[in-house]
């Protein structure tokens, strides 16, 4: 058979006869590739007949897991790794991939297992410096350093391993093949050799994935499909904090998070996130509000800081860090039409302390607070958290999960909670007074104009 090209979108993996500018899969520019489809040669003999067999009558013992001391990846990949499983850990370059897996294979040694670590991005050297930096350089663990995947298979095949990490799968390629390292051919290629692997050997294999956006390596996205879990590592590299979250999991739920700061010593968990994240509030600042938003299952506190500088402005600036630019700009509309405050022609900036990124609807209430407590130069209570969602007629509308929310700050001290009129009347005891706010004009005036005293928190 003739071979066929075809196209295929580094992003998504939607391919297409033509090439065209942008992916109709999914709406990304430049990302489709060339890719050359050989049918299979025709096989000699009748094919083997696969076995039918009786959902009933199959025997399936419940699935062992392999933990670590790691708890929060454990947590993540649903309490623990399972073998036979294919996972991918996707991730920016430079977040912390390597760091975090290399950790991981040391807590898979000291549980008793045999970890084979395969890189394709370093060479030993630097592989055994990391390690002494993570104090993990006395670990049984095997390393293999090649980027050729020719040469990685026989020796994965033959090595006597329990857990085999590949970092990364853009980098490893097959020398006889002519596409290029990190196109989409290559990267499904190796997914497809470590997935039989995982399949058949029953070692489960955790393969790295970089994240990239100008489409010159294949997004990890060209093998979510093959896998059996997706871990995406977030965080900004400027700050400490990294969040470990499940996209996809066929062996747990996808709604848990890990929670880490980088260390000069690798990664360490962090228990209590939200306790880290507002270590640094300054009390009865103006322009600062406490929102709490839903890590997965996990509630987290935040800082949200506005400045509002400047009027008269015909065209003003609005800038971000954290929180979506057009949520903001209906946010500033509402706030000026619906509670009066004049932000319109005035520059708006908004930051979401820690690195971290807030994009439910919930942190809508704070998010404005926030504003209007810098346009007025009057502090929003520093034992208050706000919690609510926006509507464009300037009502509080309700948040999914808002008891376990209130229960996370009362935690860490906040004792008064701004929420939404319409779900106060349900909420019991919950170690809170509440503020119920049914108009944004409403919160604005109770939160704003002293019927609420700023109390300090007696925080440790
Ligand atoms: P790395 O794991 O190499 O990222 P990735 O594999 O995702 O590309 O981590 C990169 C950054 O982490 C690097 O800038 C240095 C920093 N780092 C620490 O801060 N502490 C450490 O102990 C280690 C090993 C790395
Ligand atoms: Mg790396």
């Amino acid at each position: 058979m003739k071979p066929k090209t075809r196209y295929v979108c580094s992003e998504c993996g939607h391919h297409t006869p033509k090439w065209m500018g942008k992916c109709p899969g999914c709406d990304a520019w430049n990302t489709l590739e060339e890719e050359t489809v050989t049918a299979a040669a025709p096989s000699r003999g009748p094919a083997p007949v696969a076995t039918l067999r009786r959902l009933d009558e199959l025997d399936v013992a419940d699935l062992p897991r392999y933990r670590t001391r790691l708890p929060e990846l454990d947590r993540v990949l649903g309490g623990g790794l399972v073998p036979g499983s294919l996972v991918l850990v996707a991730g920016d370059p430079g977040v912390g991939k390597s760091t975090l897996l290399l950790q991981a294979a040391a807590a898979y040694a000291e549980a008793g297992l045999r970890p084979l670590y395969v890189s394709a991005e370093e060479s030993e050297s630097q592989v055994v410096r990391r390690a002494r930096r993570l104090g993990a350089a006395g670990a049984p663990i095997r390393v293999l350093c090649s980027t050729r995947l020719d040469a990685v298979a026989p020796a994965v095949e033959s090595a006597e391993c329990d857990v085999v990490i590949v970092d990364s799968i853009q980098t490893l390629h097959r020398s006889d093949s002519t596409s290029a390292p990190g196109s989409v051919t290559q990267v499904r290629d190796t997914a497809l050799f470590f997935l039989e692997l995982a399949k058949r050997t029953g070692v489960p294999v955790i393969l790295v994935g970089h994240v990239t956006k100008e489409g010159h390596l294949a997004g990890p996205r060209t093998v979510e499909h093959m896998v059996d879990a997706v871990l995406y590592l977030e965080g900004d590299h400027l700050h400490q904090l990294r969040i470990l979250r499940a996209a996809k999991n066929r062996f747990g739920a996808t709604s848990e998070t890990g929670v880490f700061t980088m260390t000069d010593g690798g990664l360490t968990e962090v228990g209590n996130p939200s306790e880290l994240l507002l270590a640094e509030r300054g009390a009865g600042q103006s322009g600062s509000a406490v929102i709490v938003t839903l890590e997965g299952t996990r509630p987290l506190l935040l800082e949200v800081q506005a400045l509002v500088s400047g009027e008269g402005f015909p065209n003003p600036r609005r800038v971000t860090t954290g929180i979506d630019p057009k949520r903001l700009a209906v946010l500033l509309a509402v706030l000026e039409r619906r509670a009066h405050v004049p932000v319109a022609s005035s520059d708006v900036f908004v930051n979401v302390t820690g690195g971290l990124r807030a994009v439910e609807p919930a942190i809508d209430l704070g998010t404005l607070l926030a504003v209007a407590s810098s346009h007025r130069d009057v502090p929003v209570p520093d034992d208050l958290v706000a919690i609510g969602e926006v509507g464009l007629g300037g009502e509080i509308r309700r948040v999914g999960q808002l008891a376990r929310r209130l229960q996370e700050a009362a935690k860490l001290g906040f004792r008064r909670a701004a929420v939404p009129a319409s779900a106060a009347g349900e909420l019991r005891d919950l170690g809170l007074t509440l503020v119920p706010v049914g108009h944004v004009g409403e919160a604005v005036e109770k939160i704003l104009a002293g019927v609420a005293p700023a109390i300090p928190v007696g925080r440790p």
